[in-house]
Protein backbone atom coordinates (compact mmCIF):
# COMPACT_ATOMS: atom_id res chain seq x y z
CA UNK A 1 0.00 0.00 0.00
CA UNK A 2 1.13 3.51 -0.46
CA UNK A 3 -0.40 7.14 0.24
CA UNK A 4 -0.62 8.91 -2.70
CA UNK A 5 -0.13 12.62 -3.60
CA UNK A 6 -4.30 14.72 -3.42
CA UNK A 7 -4.69 16.54 -7.01
CA UNK A 8 -5.96 20.23 -6.17
CA UNK A 9 -8.70 22.06 -7.55
CA UNK A 10 -7.02 23.59 -11.08
CA UNK A 11 -5.67 20.03 -11.70
CA UNK A 12 -7.54 19.13 -15.30
CA UNK A 13 -7.94 15.56 -14.08
CA UNK A 14 -10.22 16.41 -11.38
CA UNK A 15 -12.81 18.02 -14.40
CA UNK A 16 -12.87 14.99 -17.15
CA UNK A 17 -15.25 12.37 -16.88
CA UNK A 18 -13.55 9.11 -15.41
CA UNK A 19 -13.23 6.07 -17.67
CA UNK A 20 -15.33 2.79 -16.45
CA UNK A 21 -13.46 -0.08 -14.76
CA UNK A 22 -13.72 -3.02 -17.53
CA UNK A 23 -12.99 -5.67 -14.97
CA UNK A 24 -12.47 -5.67 -11.29
CA UNK A 25 -9.02 -7.30 -10.90
CA UNK A 26 -5.65 -6.96 -8.82
CA UNK A 27 -4.66 -3.77 -10.41
CA UNK A 28 -7.88 -1.99 -9.59
CA UNK A 29 -7.93 -4.07 -5.69
CA UNK A 30 -4.10 -2.59 -5.09
CA UNK A 31 -5.91 0.71 -6.37
CA UNK A 32 -8.32 0.66 -3.85
CA UNK A 33 -5.90 -0.24 -1.31
CA UNK A 34 -3.47 2.95 -2.00
CA UNK A 35 -6.91 4.96 -2.10
CA UNK A 36 -8.18 4.22 1.58
CA UNK A 37 -4.46 4.69 2.65
CA UNK A 38 -4.78 8.06 0.89
CA UNK A 39 -7.94 8.76 2.22
CA UNK A 40 -7.27 7.78 6.07
CA UNK A 41 -3.99 9.84 5.97
CA UNK A 42 -5.46 13.22 4.73
CA UNK A 43 -8.65 12.37 7.32
CA UNK A 44 -11.20 12.63 4.62
CA UNK A 45 -14.09 10.20 4.47
CA UNK A 46 -14.47 9.52 1.36
CA UNK A 47 -11.71 9.69 -2.42
CA UNK A 48 -12.41 9.41 -5.58
CA UNK A 49 -9.95 7.89 -8.11
CA UNK A 50 -9.27 11.42 -10.02
CA UNK A 51 -8.35 12.80 -7.07
CA UNK A 52 -4.81 10.60 -7.01
CA UNK A 53 -4.47 11.69 -10.45
CA UNK A 54 -5.82 8.34 -11.41
CA UNK A 55 -8.74 8.99 -14.31
CA UNK A 56 -10.92 5.97 -13.08
CA UNK A 57 -14.45 5.12 -12.00
CA UNK A 58 -13.89 4.00 -8.27
CA UNK A 59 -14.32 5.59 -5.40
CA UNK A 60 -13.61 4.82 -1.45
CA UNK A 61 -15.74 5.66 1.41
CA UNK A 62 -14.80 5.61 5.07
CA UNK A 63 -17.35 6.74 7.67
CA UNK A 64 -16.14 7.16 11.17
CA UNK A 65 -15.81 4.01 13.59
CA UNK A 66 -16.94 1.98 10.28
CA UNK A 67 -15.18 -0.51 7.49
CA UNK A 68 -14.23 1.22 4.90
CA UNK A 69 -15.26 0.09 1.49
CA UNK A 70 -14.98 0.62 -2.68
CA UNK A 71 -17.28 1.51 -5.00
CA UNK A 72 -16.40 0.72 -9.19
CA UNK A 73 -18.48 2.11 -11.39
CA UNK A 74 -21.12 3.92 -8.91
CA UNK A 75 -24.34 5.44 -10.45
CA UNK A 76 -26.73 7.21 -8.34
CA UNK A 77 -29.91 5.67 -9.26
CA UNK A 78 -32.04 6.88 -6.91
CA UNK A 79 -31.65 10.55 -5.11
CA UNK A 80 -35.05 11.95 -3.23
CA UNK A 81 -35.60 14.86 -0.83
CA UNK A 82 -33.61 17.82 -0.12
CA UNK A 83 -31.63 19.12 2.81
CA UNK A 84 -29.15 22.05 3.79
CA UNK A 85 -25.77 21.17 5.08
CA UNK A 86 -23.29 22.58 6.48
CA UNK A 87 -19.83 22.45 6.57
CA UNK A 88 -19.23 20.00 2.68
CA UNK A 89 -15.54 20.25 2.65
CA UNK A 90 -13.40 18.10 -0.22
CA UNK A 91 -9.64 16.81 0.00
CA UNK A 92 -9.14 18.57 -2.98
CA UNK A 93 -10.25 21.85 -2.45
CA UNK A 94 -8.12 22.49 1.52
CA UNK A 95 -8.90 25.45 3.57
CA UNK A 96 -12.77 25.67 2.56
CA UNK A 97 -16.30 24.67 3.63
CA UNK A 98 -19.33 25.18 1.67
CA UNK A 99 -23.39 24.95 2.70
CA UNK A 100 -24.50 22.80 -0.06
CA UNK A 101 -28.12 21.41 -0.60
CA UNK A 102 -27.66 17.15 -0.93
CA UNK A 103 -30.45 14.53 -1.16
CA UNK A 104 -32.05 12.91 1.67
CA UNK A 105 -32.17 9.58 0.17
CA UNK A 106 -29.63 8.35 -1.76
CA UNK A 107 -29.53 4.66 -3.40
CA UNK A 108 -26.15 4.01 -5.51
CA UNK A 109 -25.39 1.11 -7.62
CA UNK A 110 -21.97 -0.05 -8.09
CA UNK A 111 -19.44 -3.28 -8.29
CA UNK A 112 -17.84 -4.20 -5.09
CA UNK A 113 -14.34 -5.30 -5.50
CA UNK A 114 -15.34 -8.71 -6.23
CA UNK A 115 -17.09 -7.16 -9.28
CA UNK A 116 -20.71 -8.05 -8.06
CA UNK A 117 -23.34 -5.85 -8.33
CA UNK A 118 -24.34 -3.82 -5.04
CA UNK A 119 -26.63 -1.05 -4.22
CA UNK A 120 -25.70 0.86 -1.30
CA UNK A 121 -28.35 3.10 0.30
CA UNK A 122 -28.25 5.55 2.58
CA UNK A 123 -30.47 8.27 4.25
CA UNK A 124 -30.21 11.81 5.76
CA UNK A 125 -26.87 10.84 7.02
CA UNK A 126 -23.22 11.26 6.41
CA UNK A 127 -22.66 8.23 4.05
CA UNK A 128 -25.62 10.31 2.07
CA UNK A 129 -23.51 13.01 1.54
CA UNK A 130 -20.79 11.64 0.66
CA UNK A 131 -22.20 9.11 -2.01
CA UNK A 132 -23.23 12.22 -3.77
CA UNK A 133 -20.32 13.36 -3.17
CA UNK A 134 -17.71 11.09 -4.39
CA UNK A 135 -20.20 10.39 -7.39
CA UNK A 136 -19.96 13.64 -8.84
CA UNK A 137 -15.87 13.09 -8.55
CA UNK A 138 -15.76 10.24 -11.45
CA UNK A 139 -18.29 12.73 -13.50
CA UNK A 140 -15.55 15.31 -13.28
CA UNK A 141 -17.78 17.43 -10.69
CA UNK A 142 -16.83 19.19 -7.83
CA UNK A 143 -18.80 20.54 -4.69
CA UNK A 144 -18.08 23.92 -5.16
CA UNK A 145 -19.92 23.82 -8.96
CA UNK A 146 -22.92 23.21 -6.61
CA UNK A 147 -22.67 26.61 -4.29
CA UNK A 148 -23.06 29.85 -4.63
CA UNK A 149 -19.60 30.36 -3.82
CA UNK A 150 -20.21 34.21 -3.30
CA UNK A 151 -22.29 33.50 0.25
CA UNK A 152 -21.99 29.58 0.65
CA UNK A 153 -18.35 29.05 0.48
CA UNK A 154 -16.28 29.86 3.59
CA UNK A 155 -12.38 29.89 3.84
CA UNK A 156 -10.86 28.42 7.62
CA UNK A 157 -9.42 30.69 9.49
CA UNK A 158 -8.02 27.27 11.79
CA UNK A 159 -9.52 24.30 11.24
CA UNK A 160 -12.36 25.30 13.58
CA UNK A 161 -15.63 25.22 11.34
CA UNK A 162 -17.00 27.53 13.57
CA UNK A 163 -14.35 30.05 13.02
CA UNK A 164 -14.90 30.50 9.30
CA UNK A 165 -16.49 33.24 7.72
CA UNK A 166 -17.86 33.72 4.27
CA UNK A 167 -15.91 34.32 1.24
CA UNK A 168 -17.70 37.69 0.85
CA UNK A 169 -16.82 39.40 4.36
CA UNK A 170 -12.90 39.04 3.53
CA UNK A 171 -11.17 41.56 1.46
CA UNK A 172 -12.31 41.86 -1.99
CA UNK A 173 -9.23 40.71 -3.69
CA UNK A 174 -9.20 37.55 -1.60
CA UNK A 175 -12.94 37.07 -3.16
CA UNK A 176 -14.14 35.04 -6.22
CA UNK A 177 -10.10 34.04 -7.29
CA UNK A 178 -9.46 33.07 -3.83
CA UNK A 179 -10.96 29.59 -4.59
CA UNK A 180 -8.95 28.89 -7.95
CA UNK A 181 -5.82 30.27 -6.66
CA UNK A 182 -5.55 27.53 -3.29
CA UNK A 183 -3.44 24.69 -4.34
CA UNK A 184 -2.70 23.58 -0.42
CA UNK A 185 -2.83 23.45 2.91
CA UNK A 186 -5.93 23.54 4.92
CA UNK A 187 -7.50 20.83 7.27
CA UNK A 188 -11.04 19.73 5.03
CA UNK A 189 -12.95 16.60 6.46
CA UNK A 190 -14.87 15.43 3.40
CA UNK A 191 -13.56 13.69 0.43
NI1 LIG B 1 -14.08 15.71 -2.73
Amino acid sequence: MAIRPIRYLGDPVLRQPAKKVRQVDDAIRHLVEDMIESMYAAQGVGLAAPQIGVPLRVVVLGMPDEEPFALINPVVVRATGTRRLEGEGCLSVPGYRGVITRSEKVVVRALDLKGKEIRVRAENNLLAEALEHEVDHVNGILYVDRIDTKTDLFKLDSTDWATARPIEEREADEDEEAVTELSSGGVSSNG
